[in-house]
Parts: C-alpha cells; structure tokens; sequence
C-alpha cells in the first residue's frame, strides 16, 4: 500500500497510476519478482527514525516481457514523494547489477522528487552511484526511462544517461532546478508545465524520445519497444515470425517521388510499405522531424530506420536532426541493428543561426555515427544526395555495405540552380544561357548513374522491388564481420 490509501486516491486522481499497477501493466502477467520489499530508510533526522515505510519508495524487482527478462524499478510517489534515500538508491543499484550480470535490459519509472531532503549528503551519494552505474550499462543492455510524474533534481541525470526517455502527456515534468529556484535566480515566472512538460522535451530540447497520452499507452509503447530489442550487447536482436512476405513488391512505390524535384513527398509513405506489416516504432517522432529515426523488421528481423523526411524543411539536416539521428545510429551500432539508410537530402541547412549553433560539431556526430558504424548498413537514394549531406548519409565511402539508388536519385554537389549560379557567374544575366547551363548540369548530374558507374552505388534499382532487394541484402550480411582498431574509447565531436 506505499504511502496508504489517501496518497494512493491523490495519486489516481491526478490520473497517474501506483508504482505497482504501472509495473504490473508493464510486465507479463504474473511475472514481477520482487525485490527489497523490506528495505527501510536509516535516516533518523527530522523525525524520520518513527516515519519508516517498507520497501522506502521504490518497487524493484524483475518480470518479463512477452517471455524475455527485464529489471523494473519504479518509483512510488506516495511514499516520501519517492525521493530519493540511500536505502532505495541501494535497491536501484541491486537490480541494475542483476540485469547486468544477467544481461538483461533495465526499465525505470520516475515518479519522484528528487533527493530525499531528509537525508542530505546520503542521497546525493546514491544518485551518483546510481550515474555511475548508468554510464556503465550504456552500451551493454538496452537503458530505458519513463517519466511518469515529476522528475526533478538528481532524478533527470539517470534518465539523461539512458538510451530512450519517454514522458506522459501533462502528468509528467523533467527539470534540473524547479520553478521556485526559477524564480528567485532569474526572476522568471514558469509552470511545471512550461519548465519541463512534454512539449519542451519531446518537441523542443530532444531531451525526450516520446510522450504517450497517459500511463497505459506509455506502458504499453514500451513493451512494443522491448520487442525490437536485443536483451544486452552480446545478443542479435530477436527474430519474429513475419507474416509478410519476404519479397512483396509495391507498385505504388513507382510513382511515390514526384517529378518536380522541389514537390515533397511523405518519407514515411516508403518506410511503411517496405517493412514487415507496415509496423514502425518511431522515435523522437515530434522533435526535429526533418529527420526520421524507428524500429522496424525485414523479414522478421529487427532494422533501425533513419529517413530524411523532405516533408518538413525539405528533408534538410541541421542541428537537431544530426543529434537525433547520431544518437539512434549509435544505438543501433551498440546492439547489433542492421542500419537503412533512406536518402533524399539537400544538404546541411545554411544560415547564422545554424552555424552559430554549432552545426560544424553537430553535424559530425551523425558523420561520426555513420563512419564507426560495424553493422550491416544499406542506403537506399531516392532523390536527393546533395553535397556533404550526401557523405553523411551512410555513403559507400563511410563503410555502407550496399547502397542504392532509384533512377530518380540526383547524386551532385549541389542543385542545379545553385551549381550553375557559381560555376556561370557570368552569364548571370542572360537567362537563356543559364536556363542552357541549368539543363546541362542536370542532365549530367541529376540522376544516379555518374555515381553507380564510378561504383559509389551498387546498383539502381526499380522501387516497386525495394523490400525484396533490401531483405536480401540483409540476408547477405547476416556474418558480416569487421572491426574498428583498437581504441579506449574514441572522441565523437560531443
Ligand atoms: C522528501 C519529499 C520530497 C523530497 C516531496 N516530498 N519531495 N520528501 N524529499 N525531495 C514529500 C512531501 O513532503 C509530501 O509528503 C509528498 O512527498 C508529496 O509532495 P507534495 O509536495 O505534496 O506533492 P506535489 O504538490 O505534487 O509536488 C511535487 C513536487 C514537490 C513538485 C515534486 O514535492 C517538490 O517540489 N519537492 C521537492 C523537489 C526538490 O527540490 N527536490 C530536491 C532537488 S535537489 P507528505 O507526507 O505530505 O505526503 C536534488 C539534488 C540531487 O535532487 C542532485 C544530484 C546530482
């Protein structure tokens, strides 16, 4: 019962589910071994040594999910808040050391207050190991946060830490420093809401991978995310039956690219009709959605997607769609995802804000991603490669297994206007010599076949049989085998 009936009627009443029945939700039914249930604080200050609750804040334990384990903690706030002491730190620690004995991934609901103000310097030790074993486990099982309620103080760094962080719409808020401190450092007036909800974490900072409408569908997207996933670093990811056909073809695919190169077209129309039963886990789906990051399977075998969407800005790359998209990549490098790369890209987005910005560092993450990337990697051009953005997007020259083009791919430096503007400077003001040199340019470059006949490309390919090529690409580097040289670590452009 936690903090007791009344905290527990508060707790529903703002819509928001115990740490129990999320756990419950979240597991096969009848799966959670728990842990630590008779774990008590050892604070004695401020009154503490008489206001003991068993289990102290924090359900941990293990279950599994669809037959394959997990290790849950979650974080119950009708007890003290569920901040954050150092007997739940110790619990937290416990099963995070389980799942990595074990290999298995470790899933945190946060629903807390931050340190447990009680106890001081005993809490802020706990985080800190709790950081340290985070930073640990990157990279060997799959880390997944779940923001349930407030997350504030010492509670958003283990998060921040993790691979995927996922918040529920309008119950749940993230923040460093509250809007009390807020207020009294920089004067500024801010609601929970406006400091940390889900629209500045999954739509504006990238802090956030996802908000779900409430407990239920959060729980529920995680499973299905789970799914995708290899249980630690030293699996494949798991192979599902697939109920479609391996080598399907679709026809609509043919007209899908519009002939006026500046019409957009829906990146996601493609992705939908060539992965198993249309079934795509999408993340970051609301932040920088220039760029399209997700799960998906070929033939039952889990893929990660990374699209250029030339829907929204054209499908260029800029600041946040190179951090979106590096952090996937290497995800999906650390766990063994085969990569699809799916490419029509007008270049890095100009301007003083961008540069300001920084998009030099940021835009190498993704080179960076791509570059030290050992899966397999396909690429697929379907219109535009202009320029580096056409290095970047998983280019042969970066170590792309096999790469692709439809004949409508335009693989160049830049467009043709813009080509013909600097190279014919000249002739700038008559404008048949430069309607002449624009068409001349495009008929050189605006198609696949300069780079497919110098071997950048592997082959050009009819879109109607995309899936069926891309599945058998992928059977073809199922072995594939290559490593980087040795290194303690390597540098990316942080
Ligand atoms: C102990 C806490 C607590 C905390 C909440 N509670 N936070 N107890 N330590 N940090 C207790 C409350 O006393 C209350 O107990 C119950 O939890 C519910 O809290 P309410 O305030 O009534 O709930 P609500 O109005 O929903 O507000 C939630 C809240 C607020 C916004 C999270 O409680 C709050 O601001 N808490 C403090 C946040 C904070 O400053 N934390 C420290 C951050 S510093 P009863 O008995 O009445 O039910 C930090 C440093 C770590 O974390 C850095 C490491 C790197």
């Amino acid at each position: 019962m936690g903090g007791g009936a009344k905290r527990i009627a508060a707790q529903h009443a703002k819509g928001k589910l115990t740490a129990r029945e999320r756990i419950d939700l979240l597991l096969d039914e009848n799966s959670f071994e728990e842990f630590d249930m008779f774990v008590e604080h050892r604070a004695t200050d401020f009154g503490m040594a008489d206001n003991k609750i068993p289990g102290d804040g924090v359900v941990t334990g293990w279950g599994t999910i669809n037959g394959r384990a997990v290790y849950v903690f979650s974080k119950d706030f009708t007890v003290f808040g569920g901040s954050l002491s150092g007997a739940q730190a110790q619990k937290i620690l416990k099963v995070m050391h389980q799942a990595m004995k074990t290999g298995a991934p470790i899933i945190g609901i946060y629903d807390a207050g931050g340190a447990r103000i009680q106890e001081g310097v005993e809490s802020l030790a706990g985080y800190a190991d709790i950081f340290l074993q985070n930073t640990l486990a990157s990279g060997v099982v799959p880390q997944i946060s779940v923001i349930m309620g407030p997350c504030a103080g010492g509670d958003v760094y283990s998060p921040a830490i993790t691979d995927f962080i996922f918040m529920v719409k309008d119950t749940s808020y993230m923040y460093v420093t509250g809007p009390d401190v807020v207020k009294t450092v920089t004067n500024e007036e801010v609601s929970h809401e406006e400091l940390g909800g889900y629209r500045v974490h999954a739509m504006k900072s990238g802090v956030a991978d996802g908000a779900f409408d409430n407990d239920l569908e959060a729980l529920t997207q995680v499973r299905r995310l789970v799914d995708f996933l290899p249980l630690s670093n030293r699996e494949k990811p798991p192979v599902r039956e697939s109920f479609d056909e391996a080598y399907r073809e679709e026809s609509s695919l043919n007209s899908l690219v519009p002939a006026n190169p500046n019409k957009p077209y829906d990146m996601k129309e493609l992705i939908s009709k060539i992965v198993d039963e249309n079934d795509f886990f999408e993340i970051s789906k609301d932040w920088a959605k220039n760029i399209i990051c997700g799960f998906a399977r070929m033939d039952g075998e889990t893929v990660g997607i990374v699209a250029n969407q030339p829907q929204v800005l054209a499908g260029v790359l800029d600041i946040d769609a190179a951090r979106k998209a590096a952090r996937f990549v290497r995800f999906c490098d650390a766990f063994n995802i085969a990569l699809i790369t799916l490419v029509d890209v007008p270049g890095f987005m100009p301007g003083t804000k961008q540069e300001g910005g920084g998009l030099i560092t940021h835009g190498a993450k993704l080179l960076f991603a791509f570059a030290e990337a050992t899966v397999p990697k396909i690429t697929l051009i379907t219109r535009k490669a202009y320029g580096g953005a056409y290095d970047v997007m998983s280019s042969k020259h970066i170590r792309g297994d096999v790469n692709y083009a439809w004949p409508t791919a335009e693989i160049a430096v830049m467009g043709a206007k813009g080509a013909v503007e600097i190279i014919f400077r000249a002739d700038m003001n008559n404008p048949a010599a430069i309607a002449e040199r624009e068409a001349e340019y495009k008929a050189r470059f605006a198609n696949p076949f300069v780079a497919a006949s110098l071997g950048y490309i592997d082959d050009v390919i009819m879109p109607a049989e995309t899936r069926r090529r891309m599945v058998r690409a992928l059977k073809s580097l199922k072995n594939k085998q290559i490593s980087n040289p040795w290194k303690k670590h390597d540098n990316i452009p942080l």
